[in-house]
């Protein structure tokens, strides 16, 4: 296993539209093993292929929540092709982060409940009925795949801002070094 460069905003490449998955052969397991071991490392609880550099349809997650009482337990998830609708009114909102946008959190709000239809890494169908934080967590993976950042879901000046803090914070550590 490999951990894989993240490419951050500004990259053009994160605006790139992913592609359908088709071949599901051991070039794509290992790319899905070098991603969940990105994702574990960055640390963050949800990757898209694009994020690494690859304009294909695949998603990892793993939200470690905690069982009760204990310690967090890892439980990766692997989405392949995935397709969303939203179910009922009922809206979500959740303090977002992404890999690609580093250190910067905005609210997002999106709908609380989906129907999610994906493939597993063997090609496998599956349909269900998701809501709470894998609900909020695959949409915004699944934003990734279209070329959409979660920043583009707030105001034009709430994005200028964190933008700008971005670019300064990103500059205080290239000096730094
Ligand atoms: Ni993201």
């Amino acid at each position: 296993m490999a951990l894989l460069p993240i490419l951050e905003v500004p990259d053009p490449r994160l605006r790139e539209k992913s592609t359908v998955v088709e071949v599901f052969d051991d070039n794509l397991q290992h790319l899905i093993d070098d991603m969940f071991e990105t994702m574990y490392k960055a640390p963050g609880i949800g990757l898209a292929a694009i994020q690494v550099g690859v304009a294909k349809r695949l998603l990892v997650i793993d939200l470690q929540q905690p069982e009760e009482g204990g310690e967090a337990k890892r439980n990766p998830m692997v989405f392949i092709n995935p397709e969303l609708t939203p179910e009922g009114e009922e809206k979500r909102l959740y303090n977002e982060g992404c890999l690609s946008v580093p250190d910067q959190y905005a609210e997002v709000r999106r709908p609380s409940v989906i129907n999610a239809k994906w493939q597993d890494r063997d090609g496998n169908f599956h349909e269900e009925r998701i809501e709470g934080l894998l609900a909020t967590c695959l949409q915004h993976e699944m934003d990734h795949l279209e070329g959409i950042l979660f920043i583009d879901h707030l105001s034009r000046l709430k994005r200028g801002m964190l933008m700008k803090k971005l670019l300064k914070e990103r500059k205080l550590r290239e000096d730094s070094y």
